[in-house]
């Protein structure tokens, strides 16, 4: 008996020792210690003992199991501590590394164009208000004093929808929608996105942007006009920038204006940019016509008012000497970053 615990003893103690594994491990637990295991067997035998050798025998079966069991608990502690060793090796994160950079976007030339358009407007106590580009006939020409048959409406062919929807082909019938609203004093502007049938090339788009402007109140006069225009051409070009006032036509305002401004690359000797003119057309104006205030419930005898529409994509064409409009709409973000 004495032999045979000790033969148990020992081979269990080898096998334990050279398991590599916890499931090895646990093999030899089952083997030894399980059910069916050598020293449960061995247990199992004790009814056979002499009573008198039972005590010394038992001890030795205990003796026998408690140094198996504490081999096996010794060695599973050392491979638990092995394998986490293992793993925090493995899964170290160097934190020196270069973080992945997400990609940041970068403003459309036209969008800081028309914020800087919107700061100098809100600074002077405009208000920014926005209409339709799907829009009626009606506020689109009509209202604006081009009735059906009038030439203008050749200059500015559209996209229709049906016979009394187009998409709008300026920023002016928003003039019309706040005038309809009847609350006065009016000092707005209305920036957005207009449609024309025209063919692409570095300076025609068939959608593009405008920004209007209107001021309705008592006494308005031209030379509001003229001071209020002068000072964004120089808010908007630098400070020594001048403004010319060119007699121009426009079915809804009289008297109406195109308005240029002095070449701030020469500052109006003449140059490649200016094409040798020292000056650059930047926008439309005049003073409201009677008719359109008329249209749109507002007495001419107590009001009057003046208008002005920029075309957006110029100011940004300009203002950043990039020379064709063609490449503000292909967003590219290698050029747009430059700005
Ligand atoms: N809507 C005109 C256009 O697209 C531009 C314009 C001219 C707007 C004169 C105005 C204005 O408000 O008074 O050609």
């Amino acid at each position: 008996m004495q032999e045979k615990l000790r033969q148990i003893r020992e081979r269990a103690v080898q096998e334990i020792a050279s398991a590599d594994s916890l499931a090895k491990l646990n093999d030899v637990r089952v083997a030894v210690l399980g059910k069916k295991g050598e020293l449960t067997a061995v247990l199992k035998g004790m009814k056979d003992v002499s009573p008198e050798d039972r005590p010394r025998v038992g001890q030795m079966v205990n003796e026998t199991r408690e140094a198996i069991e504490s081999a096996l608990e010794d060695t599973k502690k050392k491979m638990e501590a092995l394998a986490l060793e293992h793993k925090l090796k493995k899964e170290v994160i160097d934190v020196t590394l270069p973080s992945k950079r997400s990609e940041a976007g970068h403003a459309h030339p036209n969008t800081i164009a028309l914020e800087e358009v919107e700061r100098i407007f809100i600074g002077m106590g405009y208000e920014v208000v926005e209409g339709p580009e799907v829009e009626y006939d009606y506020y689109n020409f009509e209202a604006l004093n081009i009735p059906a048959n009038h030439p203008a409406k050749d200059e500015q062919d559209t996209f229709y929808i049906n016979n009394d929807i187009v998409l709008r082909t300026q920023t002016s019938p928003v003039q019309v929608r706040v005038m309809e609203q009847g609350k006065l004093p009016i000092r707005m502007i209305a920036p957005g996105r207009v449609f024309r049938s025209d063919e692409v090339d570095a300076t025609h788009s068939p959608s593009f942007h405008q920004i209007e402007g209107l001021v309705i109140d008592k006494n308005i006069t031209f030379a509001d006009l003229k001071g209020t225009l002068q000072e964004f051409a120089k808010e908007l070009f630098g400070a020594d920038t001048k403004v010319k006032f060119r007699p121009h036509h426009f079915p809804f305002t009289e008297p109406s204006a195109e308005v240029d401004v002095t070449c701030f690359k020469c500052g109006g000797k003449g140059c490649r940019f200016c094409k040798g003119e020292g000056w650059i057309e930047i926008l439309g104006c005049g003073m409201v016509h009677p008719h359109v205030l008329e249209m749109s419930h507002i007495d001419p005898k107590e009001y009057t008012g003046f208008a002005f529409g920029v075309g957006l994509e110029r100011i940004a064409l300009l203002k950043y000497e990039i020379d064709d409009m063609r490449l503000l709409y292909e967003n590219d973000s290698r050029f747009l970053s430059q700005f």
